[in-house]
């Protein structure tokens, strides 16, 4: 049997004994426990070089970072199959696949049964959000993967601080196998994993606050401080404490007279979180004095403080971004911060000893090892680095890091925005009426597929608040507690829908989006303030062309603006009927304000004007006249 030396350090006494348990059933080679020192990282990543799972970036290029392709059949989040299962299969509701609770943990006991033979069993103690947070929850994950111990010790505060600031109390138990035992004398292979989809579980006891997930060592099937513990663990646990956990960057919008607001923004996977956490606004913008910062670029906790104002933390600690796509010009503040110290998962190797993927600046250099470790040129058909690609860096290596992402407090909520990708249909930038509103705008956000999404790309698929493959429980009871925290404090933040993706008939952008996006921000905080001017349409407020500052965009022109922002009354009135889809899915459960403001929406747009025009110019309201 394995011998446990358990540190002297460690004293949660669940927590000796759930290892011990696990270790007898799992039956590693070895366990270590985690301290997240910089020694254990830099050994554990020699180790992976040596056994070929890393390869050492080139030092001069990019220091200390490492280079890791995934077995080509796990390469993102396995959305189906991952499983809700709490005891009622109406909790879990209709947008996640359930199972019953000891049905699932007897095929799981079954696939855990010496399931880390031949293997090292980490066990790795973290904190999701600041250490020492009211709104910090903890979590231990025993995993088989360095992998995933050098990726926890980035994206978390982990290791012995996390054990120590832990001390006897809860935490959430994170159970992961990459679920390929090794025979006696059988060679590793570079990326373990269960390569028949059919074997990879990413499960959640949401009751016992438990997460299981087995065969995928990549991303967010994996790290389980992130979607499993950050989102579908913590959503079980905002509705039952009165709290939020979502899928929201989190932005600090500061303005020339130094004042500085806090937006938290929900876009789907893949939809631009990144870009927007850490655009940088355009330059008559910075030569003013407006700078934005980055608490968070996925993941937003947030909860009513003693006054009941909003405070938003961001669990994590680093970033896990998609890298085709990024460059220089997108977004340079993630450029900088992925310079050293990053690990990099199925992006192309350049001959020099670099990494290289689609999107990035300049020309494509003439002879690259794509993601699988093959030949590539420019032309050969193939694409270098997989669309979901990705980076993981630490959050403080942002040159535009805000000051408070480290504040136990949290930050102060102005706004919140959702947005999808939509190539006709949503408007750039709208207001809702009220929180309600709101509410009902996130809930029937829509989104086209994108590489990390399931689906035929292009298609739309309903995308409530960016949660849908993310909510722990029963979407429409998910609504409700939106609409009840709301109610809850006094003064709820304004809430804004964006989308920076509409597109012409022949497929051309109309909004050029990224640090232009600052141009729409800036009406956002300025509305929350309570100082930009908005004006009616049947959906919401908008801005009018002249309520936007265009410095250094003045050929963006009126019709541009007026095509980016128009409401077609009767496309919309399609898109509406179009909610239903999602309506009766959640019939049983879903809260009745949700069909009011339907009905409101739909009578409001049969007397909206017919066809076309942008309601902003149409409804000017008249100029003062001249005394
Ligand atoms: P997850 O990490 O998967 O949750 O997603 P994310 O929302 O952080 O995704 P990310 O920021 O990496 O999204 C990247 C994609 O969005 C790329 O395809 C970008 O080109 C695109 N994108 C980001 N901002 C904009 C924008 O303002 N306009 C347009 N057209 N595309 C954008
Ligand atoms: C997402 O898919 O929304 C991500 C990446 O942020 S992963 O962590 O793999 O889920
Ligand atoms: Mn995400």
């Amino acid at each position: 049997m394995v011998k446990i030396d358990v540190p002297a350090y460690v004293e949660n006494q669940e927590l000796i004994e759930w290892v011990t348990r696990m270790a007898e059933h799992c039956r590693p080679e070895a366990v270590h426990w985690c301290d997240g020192s910089q020694e254990e990282y830099d050994r554990l990543c020699q180790e992976m070089v040596e056994r070929g799972t890393f390869i050492r970036l080139n030092p001069e290029k990019r220091p200390n970072s490492y280079l890791a392709r995934s077995h080509p059949s796990d390469v993102a989040r396995v959305e189906d199959r991952t499983f809700v299962c709490s005891i009622s299969k109406s909790d879990a509701g209709p947008t996640n696949n359930w199972m019953n609770p000891k049905e699932m943990k007897a095929i799981l006991n079954a696939k855990f049964d010496g399931c880390m033979r031949g293997r090292t069993m980490y066990v790795i103690p973290f904190c999701m959000g600041p250490i020492g947070s009211p709104i910090s929850q903890f979590g231990v994950q025993i995993t088989d993967s360095p992998y995933v111990v050098v990726s926890m010790r980035i994206m978390t505060r982990m290791g012995r601080r996390a054990l120590d600031a832990l001390g006897q109390g809860e935490f959430v138990h994170c159970l992961h196998s990459v679920g390929m035992p090794l025979a006696p004398g059988q060679r590793d292979v570079a990326w373990p994993c269960a390569p028949d989809p059919k074997d990879k579980y990413i499960v959640h006891f949401p009751e016992e606050r438990a997460v299981v997930s087995f065969g995928s060592g990549y991303g967010g099937n994996a790290l389980l401080g992130k979607k499993c513990l950050a989102l579908r663990i913590a959503s079980v646990i905002g509705r039952d404490e009165g709290w939020l956990a979502e899928h929201m960057l989190i932005v600090g919008v500061q303005s020339p007279d130094g004042r500085k607001d806090y937006v938290c923004a929900a876009f789907p996977s893949a939809c631009g979180k990144t870009n927007f956490a850490m655009m940088i606004p355009p330059k008559p913008f910075r030569d003013e004095g407006w700078r934005i910062t980055v608490v968070g670029d996925d993941i937003a906790w947030i909860k009513p403080d003693e006054e009941g104002k909003l405070r938003a933390i961001n669990p994590e600690a680093g970033f896990f971004g998609v890298a085709p796509g990024t460059n220089y010009a997108t977004n340079p503040n993630a450029m900088e911060t992925i310079r050293a110290n990053t690990i990099f998962t199925n992006v192309a190797l350049t001959d020099d000893g670099d990494v290289w993927w689609e999107g990035m600046d300049g020309e494509p250099p003439a002879h690259l090892i794509d993601w699988q470790g093959n030949h590539w040129t420019p032309g050969c058909g193939r694409k270098a680095a997989h669309p979901n690609a990705r980076f993981t860096a630490p959050i403080t290596q942002c040159p535009v890091v805000d000051e408070h992402f480290d504040d136990p407090r949290g930050v102060l909520v102005s706004a919140f925005i959702f947005g999808g990708r939509r190539s006709a249909v949503a408007p750039l930038v709208l207001q809702s009426f009220n929180w309600a509103f709101g509410v009902y705008m996130a809930a029937t956000m829509g989104s086209e597929m994108t590489a990390a999404a399931f689906g035929n790309i292009g298609e739309v698929r309903r995308d409530p608040f960016a949660m849908l493959p993310f909510a722990g429980y029963h979407m429409g009871d998910y609504f409700s507690h939106w609409l009840n925290f709301g109610r809850s404090i006094p003064e709820p933040p304004r809430i804004f829908s964006v989308n920076w993706f509409r597109k012409d008939e022949a497929g051309n952008y109309l909004w050029k989006g990224f640090g232009e996006n600052m141009r729409i921000l800036k009406w956002i905080v300025e509305r929350a303030r309570g100082r930009s001017i908005g004006i009616e349409t049947p959906l919401g407020w908008q801005p009018r062309y002249d309520d936007i500052d265009w410095r250094g965009l003045e050929d963006f022109t009126r019709e541009d603006f007026a095509r980016v922002m128009s409401i077609d009354r009767d496309v919309w009135l399609k898109e509406i009927a179009s909610h239903d889809e999602l309506f009766f899915k959640l019939y049983d459960r879903l809260p009745k304000e949700m069909t009011f403001i339907r009905e409101l929406l739909v009578s409001n747009l049969w007397r909206a004007p017919e066809k076309g025009r942008a309601y902003p110019e149409r409804l000017e309201p008249p100029k003062p006249k001249p005394s």
